[in-house]
């Protein structure tokens, strides 16, 4: 961590890598810790003093007083939803406002925006993305078509411009045949989120960000999502609506590529996929049942089941190159500590063409697989890397080697303990 830049912690593959833990493990030493994209799509669960938060659109450097946490204008947010998410922070006796500051260019979802999620949804039948429901696809196509509401617009004529919009996404609903829905007590809390918000700091955050960045602060990037989800970058059209890569954490702050520092990239031992998409490492069988349920892999938002399989070298490689990852953070070691043989997708193959660079379209590519052997040791009680298990250090090295990035730090378990930071 240097002063003065903004480190980048993202996701590097399809989310739910288990950034919470790291972020937790992070904050103390940042001085302002920023989200840059995305909105109560994510899911980032912290224990905290025992007590377990999920975070969704509030940053994890909330409860570290002294800290400022900035909800930034890449970001879209849903004031019902803040509402919640921040109350419970407050009953559990966490001071919100004098740490959190919310960007005023930052996009608004609508109770409206949500209805239109699942009527697109709906509307695409077979090809659906599997959307977490959260308006998120709308908010964003409005802000890219110049329609949104941003929440700089709540300080202002506020009714009148809320009732225009609703009224516009009335009008598609009706034209997409979709009357069937009923948001009156959904707008009802949605507007006490409104007020609730008019509370807190709705300022510009990038000017806030950028002079902190002078006086030699330190930022912490929180990425949401992974870069197999990013708008540009992933599996599109199964991707999510936002600039997930460290791109996005300059158009999603107003930071310039310069004052970028660090680019940690997390990624866990295996794979998972949530909602609809190609996803070549898949595993159908019981190996994947296994996986799923060592590693508890189940969504945060919605509860759904994961889709498991082995580490992707090929998207790992792409994700590096496309964010510039200096040093990558690997999750989740000890959900593989029981399996014999461990298999590492090295390349895709499609009627006999064989690739190790993402191809544009993932949809049918098979993984092609080396095998490495298991440790079979139970990795939970290691505190130092001298104590990693001969086939464990090794597959490190190997995917180390493979991806030409050093692996600064290796998780074990679920405790803030179980972190190894390596002798790097
Ligand atoms: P949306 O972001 O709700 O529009 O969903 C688009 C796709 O991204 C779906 O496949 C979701 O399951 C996936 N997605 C969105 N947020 C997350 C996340 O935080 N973790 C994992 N997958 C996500």
């Amino acid at each position: 961590m240097k002063k003065g830049k903004v480190d980048a912690l993202l996701g590097i593959v399809f989310g739910d890598e288990g950034k919470g833990k790291v972020v937790d493990c992070f904050t103390p030493q940042y001085d302002v810790v920023a989200r840059f994209a995305g909105g109560p799509n994510a899911g980032h669960t912290i224990i905290f003093e025992g007590k377990k938060f999920v975070l969704r659109s509030i940053p994890s450097g909330i409860f570290d007083e002294g800290k400022l946490n900035i909800i930034g204008n890449g970001c879209v947010i849903a004031p019902d939803l803040f509402m919640a998410e921040a109350k419970e922070l407050e009953a559990a006796g966490y001071d919100l406002r004098s740490r959190l500051h919310i960007s005023k260019r930052a996009h608004l979802i609508l109770p409206t925006h949500r209805v239109l999620d699942r009527a697109y949804e709906a509307a695409k039948g077979k090809s659906k993305v599997g959307t977490t429901g959260k308006g998120i696809g709308p908010t964003y196509s409005e802000k890219a078509s110049r329609t949104g509401l941003r929440v700089g617009d709540m300080l202002e004529n506020f009714d009148q411009k809320y009732a225009a919009l609703k009224a516009r996404h009335e009008q598609i609903l009706k034209d997409l045949n979709y009357t069937d829905y009923d948001i009156t007590d959904e707008e009802k809390l949605w507007m006490e989120g409104v007020e609730y918000m008019r509370t807190f700091p709705l300022t510009d955050t990038e000017i806030e960000i950028n002079k902190y960045l002078r006086e030699g602060k330190s930022v912490l990037a929180e990425g949401a999502q992974g870069t197999m989800l990013d708008i540009d970058h992933g599996t599109y059209p199964f991707v999510s609506s936002s600039s997930t890569i460290c791109g996005g954490v300059c158009t999603g702050l107003g930071v310039a590529p310069l004052s970028i520092g660090e680019v940690f990239g997390i990624f866990k031992a295996y794979s998972t996929r949530v909602g609809a998409g190609p996803f070549p490492v898949e595993l159908f069988d019981e190996t994947g049942d296994k996986i799923r349920d060592i590693g508890h892999e189940y969504g945060a938002v919605t509860g759904r089941n994961r889709r498991c399989g082995w580490v992707d070298l090929v998207a790992l490689k792409y994700a590096i190159m496309i964010n510039g990852v200096t040093q990558l953070i690997m999750m989740k070691g000890d959900v593989l500590d029981t399996f014999d043989t461990i298999r590492v997708c090295v390349a895709y193959e499609k009627d006999g063409v064989t690739t190790t660079d993402m191809p544009y379209d993932t949809e049918g590519w098979k993984a092609v697989y080396k095998d490495v052997p298991g440790w079979k040791t139970d990795l939970t009680g290691i505190t130092k890397e001298e104590e990693f298990p001969a086939a464990f250090a090794s597959y490190i090295k190997y995917l180390e080697t493979e991806l030409e990035t050093p692996i600064t730090i290796v998780s074990v378990g679920p405790d803030r303990a179980q972190t190894i930071v390596r002798n790097k």
